[in-house]
């Protein structure tokens, strides 16, 4: 026989009687105070107010009550696991607080250290002044054309009317190559000292209108040193037209020097010689660092010109008749101009560079500078 029903005192239940509900609370109340960081904060919150925490399981008593006894037990186990969520939320708080004030104290970053990142190369800046100079003519619509280093004699010399025994090749101090068959200079080849075989070569594989940049190493038997050196760069500029005259080459120039220095700048002619060009001419452009304000002003003396006023660029000129018959252009119809300058000296009074080894000995100390400009 059972033992006779008896009226449920809730107090009876264990999980429900006050103190018990309060020490769960308490207890969850110290695990949470004593939560150090918000991992051990989480075990906390799962072990407290997770389905098998014991305020859960209390809570989940309250069912079997009988109703009378509900609400005051379902009163007792809210409260408490209203006051734990609260603490949890609190600590919580804290918790983050604290991580996020570490985390800026730990991660801060020192933006006043020195880097040390791996270095860009850099593009010499012969290559980039050379392509700078191209620009400038590939705008106006000229092609960029390129030719062998080792050329023929007559490409070089011959067809731009220098003739073996022309007093003007002398100005040009060739490398010869050598025959190997007879172990003499007789080859007919040469290491090209202008890039000029290079425009004669377009005349003879294209008919006019031509217009053509021609930039490139050439080859002198110079000695190196500060201002000289046996292998430079040139750039030279070819136009084959009908009608064209010496002002569409002072445009060019003028031009030209513009794009590369800016507005203002301005070239001048002064007559000269060259066997290639009828008319022929030296052109210099106006100092751009005094613009000739240092002319006969010692107050004001200026490196760059050395107080000329002038800067000497190169040669230029209208192409010489010989020159086009030579090349199968009929210069009854067509007339041309022609020009040419070397780009190392460009590059020391243009930056300053006071020493040509510097650009042939490929030191990355004297490229970087010059950065990576594409
Ligand atoms: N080819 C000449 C040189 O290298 C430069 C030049 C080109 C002069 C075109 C006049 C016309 O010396």
């Amino acid at each position: 026989m059972s033992a006779p029903n008896k009226s449920y005192d809730p107090v009876e239940v264990e999980a429900l009687k006050p103190e018990e509900i309060a020490r769960m609370r308490d207890e969850a109340l110290a695990a949470i105070a004593a939560a150090g960081d918000l991992q051990a904060l989480h075990e906390v919150k799962v072990a407290q107010t997770g389905g098998t925490s014991p305020l859960a399981l209390a809570n989940r008593e309250i069912g079997a009550l009988p109703p009378q006894a509900k609400a005051e037990a379902g009163k007792r186990v809210g409260q408490a696991r209203g006051q734990v969520s609260q603490a949890l939320k609190k600590r919580q708080e804290e918790l983050e607080a604290e991580r996020d004030a570490r985390v800026l104290v730990e991660e801060a970053v020192d933006v006043t250290l020195p880097y040390d990142r791996a270095r860009a190369g850099a593009r010499h800046p012969l290559t980039t002044l050379s392509e700078r100079i191209e620009d400038i003519f590939v705008a106006m619509g000229y092609e960029v054309a390129e030719g062998p280093e080792v050329e023929s004699e007559w490409l070089n010399f011959d067809a731009l009317n220098l003739s073996p025994d022309h007093p003007a090749r002398t100005t040009h101090d060739t490398f010869f190559v050598e025959n190997a068959a007879t172990g003499t200079e007789q080859s007919g080849v040469v290491l090209r000292t202008h890039t000029s075989p290079v425009q004669i070569r377009t005349m003879l594989d294209r008919e006019p209108p031509l217009y053509v940049v021609c930039p490139g190493r050439v080859y002198r038997t110079d000695e190196l040193d500060a201002t000289h050196t046996p292998v430079f760069s040139q750039v030279e500029l070819l136009a084959i037209d009908e009608g064209l005259t010496m002002a569409d080459l002072k445009g060019t120039l003028d031009h030209m020097v513009r794009a590369l220095f800016g507005e203002g700048m301005q070239t001048r002619l002064r007559p000269n010689y060259f066997p290639f060009t009828e008319p022929s001419a030296e052109m210099d452009m106006v100092c751009y660092v005094c613009r000739g304000a240092s002319v006969g002003d010692p107050e004001r003396p200026c490196r760059t010109c050395s107080s000329e006023g002038w800067i000497e660029l190169g040669g230029c000129g209208m192409v010489n008749p010989r020159v086009l018959v030579s090349c199968g252009v009929d210069p009854e119809k067509y007339s041309g101009f022609a020009f040419g300058f070397g780009i190392e000296r460009m590059l020391m009074f243009r930056h300053n560079v006071e020493d040509m080894r510097d650009m042939v000995e490929g030191d990355v100390r004297f490229t970087r500078p010059f950065g990576m400009e594409i």
